[in-house]
């Protein structure tokens, strides 16, 4: 996710500023941290792999000279966490520095045509292209505004940037596009920043820039420009009326609503994986007798989910498997013909690590799937992909579950397309369904979070929930109870709902409330004799259902209404959005703090 801040001032000295504001963003990446100014006429830049405090122990970021000054704080994507790969990054001649939260989509053909031009890199970073386009740009002496204008159409993809310059170090130019970036405007002071609280103790006065705009800022004033045209663009700035606290995190009350409410953004990310690691997963894949895919917790219900679209989609059999079974269960299977896919967010956790080197060891070929780039399982990793979620703060997996879908189905897709098992018709239904996807996660949260707060209110005394579906609802179902539980502490039950006559239903008796995950695909038919079923025992049902849905909806005590037309495999990142809600809301009600359930610890680095 990454922080970038800025300021420029009248007189003083930017370090302490940028220090503090970096503190401040902390919460948005830290693995590497970076601060550059301009001081006699030349780029000074501090910055290294580690956290603030430990950068601030080595290099004393807090004492940078200088009256115009950039930061960042990072979580890395493009490139291991290490010193090269930190920014600020500068162009060839050290004129230039940029510091970028987002992802540039088109930077491989932008470093290959730079390259050709003489340009040299030093990171593996997405970012570093932008300080040589600018300096082949100032080339045409056109000024630094323009250079970075010019620049800024060449991208494609997600970014918050900000630049400075020698030829001109009076000024901050930064651009704006799908990546946040507010502007606060002090006096004989500005900042710029990823997200409010950065400036805060400085001013409350902000102004939020939008997609493809730009702002110079100078110690006198704020421009704001747009990209396409280089027209003036005019904005008043409004009173932040937040808290510090209250600031950090968006004005939510808990990081786990913020995250809840981001996953529109997350999975956008989530899906800019790099094309060529989706083709090298598919083709170890494809290429494999056997292929497991190991997780813990959530991360094993996004493998669960998966599974059925491996299954469905490229017609291939994947096993899933708890991580911490792994070895006991399948050690004898594991030799050089076998892949196993592995996701973990934090890359760390003990049960998947052990499971993973033991496969290593028996000659399996690993494929990881992580948010923590830099992190173990990167390391053992033949393969990774990031699942660009950015630092999830609350300990219950929300935005990153949503992710690892996503990145999965994704290289199920990418192994269908490869194995020529989806027609092209099929390929361009689950291509728009991508593509929608965000568009579908907002509309739920608009339209759900009331709806699913009054039916916690309505049956917030009942001492237990179950959750049922079928087919990749299953998955959808247990990460449900798995949520509820974790931060309600109810023991809470989940079943492929045809199962659930096999045993479960004795525990049925008035009143009992099922949840149902129905969507309108293949399985829908079967639920809603399963629903029958648990009414004819007088249970009461809650139903997740599409906006067309018939018959679960009408027989359902309270519905749930998500938008129609999902494709199947893309169902479980939204239908998960009001079960984590409502997990969230009934801890809350409970009194619990949601983003600290007790017992438990983001990452689980013991067996
Ligand atoms: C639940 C949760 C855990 C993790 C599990 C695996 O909300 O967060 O169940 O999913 O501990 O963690 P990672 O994905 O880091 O390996």
């Amino acid at each position: 996710m990454c922080g970038i801040s800025g300021v420029v001032l009248e007189t003083g000295q930017v370090g302490p500023i940028l220090y503090d504001s970096l503190k401040r963003l902390e919460y948005r990446g830290y693995d590497s941290v970076g601060e550059a100014a301009v001081v006699d006429g030349r780029l000074l830049v501090k910055k290294d792999q580690g956290k603030i405090d430990e950068v601030e122990r080595e290099l004393r970021i807090s004492e940078l000279d200088g009256i115009v000054g950039i930061g960042h704080t990072r979580w890395a994507t493009h490139g291991a966490p290490s010193r090269e790969n930190a920014h600020p990054h500068t162009d060839c001649k050290g004129t230039v520095a940029v510091v970028h939260n987002g992802i540039i989509e088109n930077f491989m053909q932008l470093k290959q045509e730079l390259e050709a031009t003489g340009h040299e890199f030093r990171s593996r970073t997405d970012t570093e292209i932008v300080a040589h386009l600018v300096e082949e740009n100032l080339k045409r002496r056109i000024g630094f505004v323009e250079a970075v204008r010019d620049a800024a159409k060449r991208l494609s993809g997600a970014y918050a940037l900000a630049l400075i310059c020698t030829a001109e170090p009076d000024k901050i130019v930064c651009v704006r596009k799908e990546s946040p970036l507010v502007i606060g405007s002090g006096v004989g002071a500005n900042y710029l920043a990823s997200d409010i609280p950065a400036f805060l103790p400085w001013t409350k006065q902000a102004l939020f820039l939008e997609d493809d705009e730009m702002a110079v800022l100078t110690s006198k004033g704020v421009r704001l420009l747009k990209v396409e045209s280089g027209e003036e663009v005019l904005r008043k700035p409004f009173t932040v009326e937040w808290s510090v606290e209250t600031a950090t995190k968006s004005g939510f009350p808990y990081f786990m609503l913020k995250e809840i409410d981001e996953q529109p953004n997350s999975v956008r990310n989530a899906l800019r994986t790099d094309p060529i690691y989706l083709d090298l997963m598919a083709s170890a894949i494809s290429r494999a007798k056997r292929v497991f895919l190991l997780a813990c917790g959530t991360s094993y219900h996004a493998c669960l989910a998966a599974t059925y679209a491996f299954a469905n989609l490229a017609k291939v059999e994947i096993t899933p498997v708890v991580a911490s079974e792994f070895l006991d269960g399948y050690a004898a299977l594991i030799d050089h013909d076998t892949v196993v896919l592995t996701v973990s967010q934090s890359g760390e956790t003990a049960d998947t690590l052990t499971a993973v080197r033991g496969a290593k060891d028996r000659g399996a070929t690993v494929l990881g799937v992580t948010n923590v780039m830099g992190s173990t399982l990167t390391r053992l990793s033949d393969v990774y992909i990031g699942q660009n979620s950015g630092p999830e703060m609350g300990v219950a997996a929300t935005k990153t579950f949503t992710a690892q879908v996503s990145v999965l189905i994704k290289i199920a897709v990418a192994l269908a397309q490869k194995r020529k098992t989806l027609s092209e018709k099929e390929l361009q239904v689950l291509q728009s369904g991508f593509d929608r996807l965000p568009e579908w996660l907002s509309m739920t949260l608009l339209a759900q979070k009331e709806n699913v707060r009054r039916i916690v209110e309505k049956y917030a005394d009942r001492i237990s929930f179950c959750f049922l579906g079928r087919g990749i609802s299953v998955a959808t179902a247990l990460e449900g109870r798995l949520k509820l539980l974790e931060l309600s502490y109810l023991p809470a039950i989940a079943y492929p709902a045809g199962e659930s006559k096999h045993g479960f239903i004795s525990v049925v008796e008035d009143g009992y409330p099922v949840i149902f995950v129905a969507p309108n695909d293949e399985a829908y038919s079967k639920v809603i004799g399963n629903v029958m079923e648990m009414k004819a025992r007088h249970a009461q049902v809650i139903g997740i259902v599409e906006r067309d849905d018939g018959q679960v909806a009408s027989l359902s005590d309270e519905t749930i209404i998500m938008p129609a037309g999902i494709p199947s495999s893309l169902t479980p990142i939204v239908f998960v959005l009001p079960l984590q809600l409502f997990a969230y809301y009934m801890a809350v009600r409970k009194g619990y703090n949601p983003d600290f359930p007790r017992n438990l610890a983001k990452s689980v680095t013991v067996h």
